[in-house]
């Protein structure tokens, strides 16, 4: 039997692609940047599946591109914003994510980049750099405490819960604010996004992008947070309207923001947050480390493979289109 045809849109860690390979015909976009749109379109023709990266954007037109051979949709990533779900769920595919094995890898960095917005390890080492460390100062470098502090966390899937696990070491406060969760779990409470907002000396997004969370993080919800606020985005850029994150952090309306995700994304480097000190700008690494990136290769190729062989996905984010099946 012929092997499967598949386009894959960037080098992944070898556990997945060595998978992918003895399965499938591959086509294997080489570049270190993604495949421009028109690539997309031209080399999905005719494949039976498509792995994607949260850099592509894969909707009904590069599933029209494919054809009626595509039985999956593997995203390496456990955001999907980036795959338009009703359009695939339409054509009857399965759309496959990578969650669960990168929650405490990116729960880590969440917590990483409160920490150093906290405690001003960016601007420590750029002052250090500069040739400005003359000698220890009483006043020098002030930040804010973590231990005892309020964290609020908007969302409490499983990477907001990894935060209240964490926070439970640092004797923090834990409030949640997430509308398809009640079960107050790792010592925090549920309460309405306007409490919160008011109450946190932290605030770190852990919610997908939708329609509904798209600028969540608004002039309006700023201008409710404490001046000593710090906000950590670890979750999709969209999240937050950057123009009025702009406007809060230059007029010190909150004290500072940690950014692991941007709208637009990559920031250019021109863009005026990138003028402030007291935002922490990482690119969207939050997943990166070694033994993660690699489950989560291993964990797209499964998707891929069994969707290949008409096999429901180990992790499939729509998975009303097996409900259609007889
Ligand atoms: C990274 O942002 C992911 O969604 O896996
Ligand atoms: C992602 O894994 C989440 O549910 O937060």
């Amino acid at each position: 039997m012929k092997r499967p045809r598949v386009f894959v849109t960037r080098l992944i860690p070898g556990e997945g692609l060595a998978a992918v390979r003895a399965h499938c015909q591959a086509d294997i976009w080489p570049g270190e940047l993604p495949p421009p749109r028109q690539e997309i379109l031209q080399r999905v023709a005719g494949v039976d599946g498509i792995l994607s990266l949260l850099t592509d954007s894969i909707d009904g037109a590069v599933m029209d591109a494919a054809g009626p051979r595509l039985k999956v949709i593997s995203n390496y990533a456990v955001g999907f914003d980036n795959v338009h779900i009703a359009q695939a769920t339409a054509r009857g595919i399965p759309v496959g994510n990578t969650p669960g094995v990168l929650t405490d890898t990116t729960a880590d960095f969440a917590f990483a980049l409160l920490m150093a917005a906290a405690r001003r390890v960016a601007d420590g080492d750029r002052f250090t750099r500069a040739g400005r460390w003359k000698t220890w100062g009483p006043m020098l470098l002030l930040g804010q405490d973590i231990t005892g502090a309020t964290l609020g966390l908007i969302g409490f899937g499983r990477i907001g819960q990894g935060m209240a696990r964490r926070a439970q070491g640092f004797d923090m406060k834990v409030l949640y604010h997430d509308p398809d969760r009640q079960d107050d779990r790792f010592g925090a409470r549920a309460v309405d996004l306007d409490s919160l907002l008011r109450r946190s000396d932290f605030v770190s997004l852990h919610v997908p992008l939708t329609t509904e969370t798209h600028h969540l993080v608004n002039a309006n919800a700023l201008s409710r947070m404490k001046p000593t606020a710090i906000l950590i985005n670890t979750a999709r850029g969209g999240v937050v309207d950057s123009e009025a994150l702009y406007h809060a952090l230059k007029t010190d309306q909150i004290a500072g923001a940690a950014l692991d995700v941007t709208e637009p994304e990559p920031i250019p480097a021109d863009h005026p947050l990138l003028e402030l000190d007291n935002v922490i700008i990482a690119p969207h690494m939050a997943s990166a480390s070694v033994a993660t990136r690699g489950k989560m290769a291993r964990m797209a190729a499964a998707n891929l493979i069994a969707g290949l062989e008409g096999e429901r996905l180990p992790h499939c984010v729509n998975p009303q289109v097996y409900a259609e099946t007889p």
